[in-house]
């Protein structure tokens, strides 16, 4: 039996975007396969990994394991949406400095995490960032370069956020 398909308006990285869901169609499968932004990894599909992690309201959530019709009306972040223009985001450049991507397959959910702790936690601790990547597995860094990245990414956001206030004053 052919499930019908309904329409879904989903606001993604300020822009709103429509395509044809089924009911069960994940917030995941909506981002990679109807609007074609497949920055959000499918890694388990079952709520382990962590690969899918997107931003909903600037908090957290599993695209794999939020239908897509649940997330119409909520602003959402994918990792597509991190970087201004062509200026890489403070987390994408540490990353790359920092060698803390491997295959790449974990980042996107990671980077999608720590954007979120450091919006709520600007100076976190080594024991916070851990605790924020929690759910999200990585097979190849072993992690260190990872919490390195992010750390020095908190610091170059309060250099932008100091730059700023002195713009101002
Ligand atoms: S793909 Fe969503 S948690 Fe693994
Ligand atoms: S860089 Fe390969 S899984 Fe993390």
């Amino acid at each position: 039996m052919q499930v019908k398909k309904t329409g879904c308006r989903l606001e993604v990285n300020g822009e709103v975007a429509e395509c044809l869901v089924s009911p069960m169609t994940t917030l995941c499968e909506a981002l990679r396969y109807e609007l074609r932004l497949t920055g959000t990894k499918q890694g388990c599909d079952k709520g382990d990994c962590g690969a899918c992690t997107v931003l909903i309201d600037g908090a957290p959530h599993l695209a794999c394991l939020t239908l897509a019709l649940t997330a119409q009306g909520r602003s959402i972040q994918t990792v597509e949406g991190l970087a201004r223009g062509a200026e890489a985001h403070p987390l994408q450049d540490a990353f790359d400095r920092f060698g803390a991507a491997q295959c790449g397959f974990c980042t996107p959910g990671i980077l999608m995490s720590a954007a979120a702790l450091l919006e709520a936690n600007p100076a976190p601790t080594r024991a916070e960032i851990q605790e924020a990547l929690g759910g999200n597995l990585c097979r190849c860094t072993g992690y260190t370069k990872i919490l390195d990245a992010i750390e020095d990414a908190a610091r170059a956001l309060d250099r932008r956020r100091e730059a700023a206030a002195a713009a101002l004053s």
